[in-house]
């Protein structure tokens, strides 16, 4: 997320947040030891892809390989090839880009109504009423496929139910003339309140055969900041649970800051919580008030800060009134009670979960799983299920110098939980007991899963103090400190080769990164090898990891603790220094910066990779690309030489060539690339396109000539110009697969 305070002056990012203080070793320390390529691991590959591709005619596949892959076209006498498309040229144009051949529409903008009764959106600040509404700034996106008589069927490409997050909000366009300062009117925290959670909406083709929102529907639903959710798994009834609201611990309200997300085998949505540490307020001297366990968790998550401005939260909702549901932003001890159950200085930690919700039941209880972890969750990802083995959680937690998790469950799968119908007792079955574990990136290929366990030794000697295993869920990332985790440059989306099993993770950027670090910089090592400089429309100059990479790594399996890892791409400018920036040999069709989100397409094994990007943002909007990945150690190894002697050894994946990665989509001025599925078919992608115009000036909002974007009014879509978040449905205009 680029998100900007709206009690701010200067435009700031959350996602830059570092809090990590901890002593972990970084593979750099180790830089003498000799490193030996490791054996290429390609075998395999081919047999399973062609496996699960046959009926696709899949000719081959594989990094830097030139070869092409094939699909069927809207005949099966027309094949088409992967990647077959032009590459789309880095742009500016607010609009869509997408390749010759295809199109683009536009459904489910920020206020669009859900419900009848619901007046149109006006998009000039004065609506209200969004939790009868399309939420604000999308993110992650889900498809779940729908019968004819509206029952689940995954193979459905005709209908389906789309589930995507409202990350967080742009204040300045929901208002008539922007968000009014501290104390916040009670009518525009509502409104903002509301604009967060998750949206659930049916599509459906037209006769056409473009997709469209279905007004009305009985599945849609909206979850926002105040909705009532049950705390599940380990930590529930937990004593940092108990509130006002919920005096037993068992109960909060709201998911907020939800990222990207994930689709559980079983046909269900884990949804996450991202930045949410600092929408609470927190008040001078609180910390006087509070054991220094408590404390030292607050100041790991970023809540550290106690003043007494109302700036001290992102949206200074707590000063919208004394109703309950305001006095719940502040997170400080202002009861007596001894156990919170007066208060909400525990309602910080009800938030940075794992959620998960049901979509085809619009009443269905929303669930926080708490076996998940609490930190920044970006999103998640099922390694490919197995019968009679656990099932295994990929996570990421987005802030730099944070680290990657993963959640082994401890039943057993069996597959006939993947059509029942009851999704909640399966996801109780799954995901409330397991073990949770976080990533060491050795320096020689290999890597660690280390236990986040009650009685392991660097558990019992944390000083800390941790005092029972479900610290482990609460307090995670102090845990992960104590087992030694590495730190990465901010871990975002993660997902699953659908025939290799292979993680795939984004690693977005880190202005903290370098080779030369002082203060609380961080050493460049094996796995997040780069620190330069990055000059922006000729003034701006950015440092550290400026454009960010893509770590691949291939787990052992499900419930091993042995990995091997590789980086997969390097984002960089496609001139830059090829030494020591532009080590995947990125081509003008190619280049890309601070890769985010990242998915596999199921019909077609392709990867697809989303930006978030302000570095390249002088030369280019933020984009999707296409990829036709190989396998981890497919490349090489490159040392890069720093000035001062230091240098460190990474390992790259085999350069892309001009068939197996392009450019497919641009989207509009100042826009987030994110969100990403598809039909089963194949034939139509949606993607989310996040805060178009999010950097117009509150001095401008009269003035839509102004505006960082007019995006989608600009193409045709809704009333009003200002910007709105909003989902772009793209299609071959052939009716083949997307990709091709
Ligand atoms: Fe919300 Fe990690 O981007
Ligand atoms: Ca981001
Ligand atoms: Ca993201």
């Amino acid at each position: 997320m680029n998100d900007r305070a709206i009690n701010a002056t200067a435009f700031t990012d959350p996602d830059d947040l570092e809090n990590n203080v901890s002593n972990n070793r970084h593979f750099s320390d180790v830089l003498d030891a000799g490193l030996s390529r490791r054996g290429v691991l390609r075998g395999g590959l081919g047999g399973a892809m062609a496996a699960m591709f046959a009926p696709l005619a899949l000719t081959a596949c594989g990094g830097g390989s030139d070869a092409a892959a094939v699909v069927p076209g809207p005949t099966a006498a027309a094949p088409e090839t992967l990647l077959g498309f032009a590459a789309v040229a880095k742009t500016l144009a607010d609009t869509n880009s997408v390749p010759v051949g295809y199109s683009a529409s536009v459904m489910l903008a920020c206020g669009d109504p859900l419900f009848t009764g619901v007046p149109a959106y006006r998009n000039d600040g004065t609506d209200t009423g969004y939790d009868q509404r399309v939420g604000d700034n999308h993110d992650g996106l889900q498809y779940f496929g729908l019968s004819a008589s509206g029952q689940r069927d995954d193979n459905s490409s005709s209908r389906a139910l789309l589930a995507m997050n409202h990350e967080y909000i742009q204040p300045l366009m929901l208002h008539v003339s922007g968000p009014t300062p501290s104390p916040r009117p009670a009518s525009e925290a509502d409104i903002e309140i509301d604009c967060h959670g998750l949206t659930v909406a049916e599509v459906i083709k037209d006769a056409a055969g473009v997709f469209g929102a279905v007004v009305n529907s009985p599945f849609n639903r909206r979850v926002t900041g105040n909705t009532p959710i049950e705390m599940s798994g380990p930590a529930r009834g937990n004593a940092l649970f108990v509130t006002r609201y919920s005096t037993d611990g068992t109960r909060t309200r709201g998911t907020m800051n939800n990222c990207g997300n994930g689709k559980t085998p079983w046909g269900t949505l884990l949804t996450t919580e991202e930045n949410w540490s600092g929408y609470f307020f927190r008040a001078a001297g609180d910390q006087n008030l509070r054991t220094a366990k408590v404390n030292a968790s607050f100041a790991r998550y970023g809540r550290n800060v106690t003043d007494t401005s109302a700036a001290n939260s992102r949206y200074g909702w707590q000063t919208a009134g004394t109703e309950d549901k305001y006095q719940r932003w502040n997170t400080s001890q202002t009861g007596t009670s001894l156990d919170g159950s007066d208060d909400y200085r525990h309602e910080w930690f009800c938030q940075g979960f794992m959620v998960e919700l049901d979509p085809y039941n619009a009443t269905s209880v929303v669930k926080k799983r708490t076996a998940l972890g609490r930190f920044a969750h970006e999103n998640a990802a099922f390694g490919l299920p197995e019968a009679g083995k656990p099932l295994a959680v990929y996570m990421g937690c987005d802030s730099q110098n944070e680290y990657v998790y993963k959640f082994v469950s401890t039943a057993l799968w069996n597959p006939a939980d993947a059509t029942s119908a009851d999704r909640a007792a399966v996801g109780d079955k799954y995901l409330d007991d397991g073990k949770l574990y976080v990533a060491r990136f050795n320096d020689d290929g290999s890597g660690e899963w280390l236990e986040l366990n009650i009685a392991s030794p660097a558990i019992v000697a944390s000083s800390f103090g941790f005092s029972d295993q479900v610290e482990m869920y609460i307090h995670t990332r102090i845990a992960a400190d104590a087992v030694g985790a590495t730190k990465m440059d901010r871990p975002e989306w993660v997902d699953v080769h659908p025939t290799t099993g292979e993680l795939y993770i984004t690693m977005t950027n880190n202005s903290s990164r370098r080779s030369a670090p002082t203060g609380t910089q961080t050493l460049v090592d094996a796995a997040n090898p780069r620190a330069y400089s990055d000059v922006r429309g000729g003034t701006t100059v950015n440092s550290g990891n400026v454009n960010g990479h893509i770590v691949r790594f291939k787990d052992a399996s499900p419930e091993g603790t042995a990995f091997n890892w590789d980086v997969y791409l390097f984002g960089a400018e496609a001139g830059s220094n090829p030494a020591l920036i532009n080590l995947s040999g990125l081509t003008d069709d190619q280049d890309f910066s601070s890769p985010d989100g990242l998915a596999f397409t199921q019909s077609n094994g392709l990867c697809w990779i989303q930006t978030d990007d302000s570095a390249y943002r002088d030369v280019t909007n933020c984009m999707l690309l296409a990829s036709i990945p190989g396998t981890v150690g497919d490349g090489t190894t490159a040392t890069l030489n720093y000035s001062g002697g230091v240098a460190v050894t990474t390992r790259v994946g085999a350069r892309p060539s001009a068939s197996t990665l392009k450019r497919f989509y641009v989207g509009p001025s100042e826009c987030e690339v994110t969100g990403l599925c598809e039909t089963p078919d194949g034939r139509t992608m949606f993607i989310n396109v996040q805060h178009p115009g999010e950097e117009t000036p509150a001095s401008v909002i009269a003035d839509p000539s102004q505006y960082g974007s007019q995006w989608p009014s600009i193409v045709g879509y809704g009333a009003g110009s200002r910007p709105r978040s909003a989902t772009v449905v793209i299609t071959k205009n052939n009716g083949g697969p997307v990709g091709t």
